[in-house]
């Protein structure tokens, strides 16, 4: 692999920053100075350094945003912004993409990667990864509603798979579902004669918001997912 395509995948900065780092002699391999970003270099067995600190070579990446409202799960769109906006500089945005979505107006956690193989099993609806949701409603949740939930709910044609369902207040819940069908929650709240009006993913696999901060991003490991 080429230096400078190294660099970037590192985190470096951009192809033309990090050609400036290298060539202010930045940048050791194998202990000595590299003077070029064109050198080819084997990711896996050379020791690359950017001045004291070795730099550890990462073929897939993965970070969790807490997503705010107003951005659309995308790479690209004509008319709103993406998520791909929220992401700070520091993430390596190379072939990154989201997994699965969350609607423009849903907060929280959302995940990101550039390992299309793992990031399809993780929205495979055979894989059953749990999805938590934090859920404020137009009206008080009933008994009847939370046992509906917990069965099974018909959403337009299809019955939901049996999902967790918790009572916070009269018209707060927790909500687990295991499957990942566009805008559930809402159709499975609508289902039951109520309306959600606000929404935060806190949960996704393994992976929890915690006290992630509206907007904060952070890099995980793959072993953290699921
Ligand atoms: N279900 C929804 O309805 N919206 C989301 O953003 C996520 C799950």
């Amino acid at each position: 692999m080429r230096l400078d395509k190294f660099l970037v995948e590192c985190g470096l900065g951009s192809r033309k920053e990090v050609r400036e780092i290298i060539l202010e002699g930045h940048i050791f391999i194998n202990e000595v100075r590299a003077k070029s970003p064109h050198i080819i270099i084997n990711e896996k067995k050379d020791e690359i350094f950017l001045n004291d600190e070795k730099l550890e070579y990462k073929e897939f990446r993965y970070y969790v945003l807490n997503k705010e409202e107003g951005y659309v799960t995308a790479l690209s769109d004509s008319r709103d912004r993406t998520v791909m906006e929220l992401l700070p500089e520091w993430v390596v945005l190379k072939d990154l993409f989201p997994v699965g979505r969350l609607d423009k107006d849903t907060e929280g956690l959302l995940l990101f990667t550039n390992n299309g193989k793992f990031a399809h099993q993780l929205v495979s609806p055979k894989k059953h990864v749990d999805k938590i949701y934090y859920v404020e409603l137009k009206d008080d949740i009933t008994e009847e509603g939370l046992h509906d939930l917990r069965t099974g709910v018909d959403i337009g044609g299809y019955i939901t798979m049996p999902a967790e369902a918790e009572k916070i207040e009269e018209k707060k819940i927790y909500l687990n579902i295991r499957e990942g069908k566009f805008h559930q929650v809402k159709k499975m709240l609508q289902a039951i004669g109520n309306e959600v009006i606000y929404l935060k993913r806190i949960k996704f696999g393994n992976l929890e918001l915690g006290d992630l901060e509206i907007g904060e991003v952070v890099e995980v490991n793959q072993e953290d997912i699921i």
